[in-house]
């Protein structure tokens, strides 16, 4: 019996650092091959910000979105085809925009290190860039990403739902990988962007059998969103922003969350589990607890791989 435990604990190791060295990324896996890459990402993304305030957010809700479907594979950047309706054609698609910034980085660097850098790996040091020019934190990130081939509409049903309890959330995360101090952080992310009132409807309306409104809001937070979003709301594109400062990466989201201005379901739910509301409470005393959770977290769920191939053109398969 001994004795088989120690003949298979080599094999198994061997085995394991075999898978591990295979999907793994690393923090200078274009050092020799593309050392610019990053730069350029960065510049890019700097300009973009610039001319359009959106930017930081579609950049960091689009990298979320490729992760959360096939892993970070950069599927979402696939356009439709004759044959397919790729995912961002997909029903829960309201937000996603800004695709053109991803186009403007893959065109420099394909003239610079032709056929090397994934569109995977541009996604996700956009967003980690678009974190760290709206004021939030920095930090490496691993790359070596490969591209899928395949982006399919109804894959998008698998993102998690604005109208999402606790349980669902927590097994929406642990399909990836992703724990619930995970969920609690990466949440963190609605500190930036827009969102439009589909998104956040079910609160505000109709609630349930007994209440118009969810009577977890606060009551003149509650009342501003009816005005903004009315039952039969015949302003395109109307909405809130995600917080109070929505251009600003910071711990505004949890400071929020705790006084019941949330806008989803989702968001609310995270007091509604003692672990889980502990550490709102933690992230919205401080912004530097929050920052290295966030950082943690991010590195974790963009370092859920999927993909192949190094794609020429993001929106096409090679
Ligand atoms: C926990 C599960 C999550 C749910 C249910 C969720 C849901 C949503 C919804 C419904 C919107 C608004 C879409 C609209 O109406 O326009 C939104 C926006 C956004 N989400 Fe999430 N989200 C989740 C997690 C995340 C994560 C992990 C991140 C990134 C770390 C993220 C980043 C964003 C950003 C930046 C926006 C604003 C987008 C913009 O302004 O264009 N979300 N989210
Ligand atoms: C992808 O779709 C966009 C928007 O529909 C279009 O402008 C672009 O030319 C398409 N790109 C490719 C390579 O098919
Ligand atoms: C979202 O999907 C609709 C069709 O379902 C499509 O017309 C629209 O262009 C998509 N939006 C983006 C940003 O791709
Ligand atoms: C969450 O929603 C699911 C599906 O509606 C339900 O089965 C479950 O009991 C709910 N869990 C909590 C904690 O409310």
């Amino acid at each position: 019996m001994a004795s088989t435990i120690y003949l298979a604990l080599p094999f198994a190791l061997v085995l394991l650092s075999i898978s591990l060295r295979v999907s793994a990324l690393s923090l200078n896996y274009y050092d020799q091959t593309c050392p610019k890459a990053e730069s350029i990402v960065k510049n890019i993304v700097r300009k973009a910000m610039r001319n359009d305030r959106t930017v930081p957010s579609a950049l960091l809700r689009m990298h979320f979105h490729d992760c959360f479907i096939r892993g970070c594979d950069a599927s979402v950047l696939l356009n439709s085809t004759t044959k397919n309706t790729a995912e961002k054609d997909g029903p829960p698609n309201i937000s996603l925009h800004a695709f053109y910034v991803i186009d403007l980085v893959k065109k420099q660097v394909e003239a610079l290190c032709p056929g090397v850098v994934s569109c995977a790996d541009i996604l996700a040091v956009a967003a980690r860039d678009a974190v760290s020019l709206s004021g939030g934190p920095t930090w490496n990130v691993p790359k070596g990403r490969k591209d899928g081939r395949v982006s399919i509409a109804t894959d998008t049903r698998q993102l998690p739902a604005p109208t999402f309890n606790i349980s669902q959330l927590q097994q929406s995360f642990s399909q990836r990988g992703l724990s619930m101090d995970d969920l609690v952080a990466l949440s963190g992310g609605h500190t930036l962007g827009f969102s439009h009132c589909s998104s956040f409807q079910n609160r505000i309306h109709n609630f349930d059998a007994t209440n118009d409104v969810d009577s977890s809001l606060q009551p003149s937070f509650a009342a501003s969103l009816r005005r903004v979003c009315p039952v039969h709301n015949k302003v395109k594109n109307a909405g809130a922003t995600m917080d109070s400062s929505a251009t600003t990466f910071d711990n505004m989201y949890y400071k929020l969350l705790v006084q019941g201005k949330s806008l989803f379901s989702s968001d609310q739910a995270l007091l509604t589990s003692t672990r889980t509301k502990a550490l709102v409470s933690k992230f919205a005393s401080s912004q530097q607890e929050f920052e290295a959770a966030f950082v943690e977290s991010m590195i974790k769920m963009s370092s859920i791989t999927g993909g192949q191939e190094v794609r020429l053109d993001c929106r096409v398969v090679n």
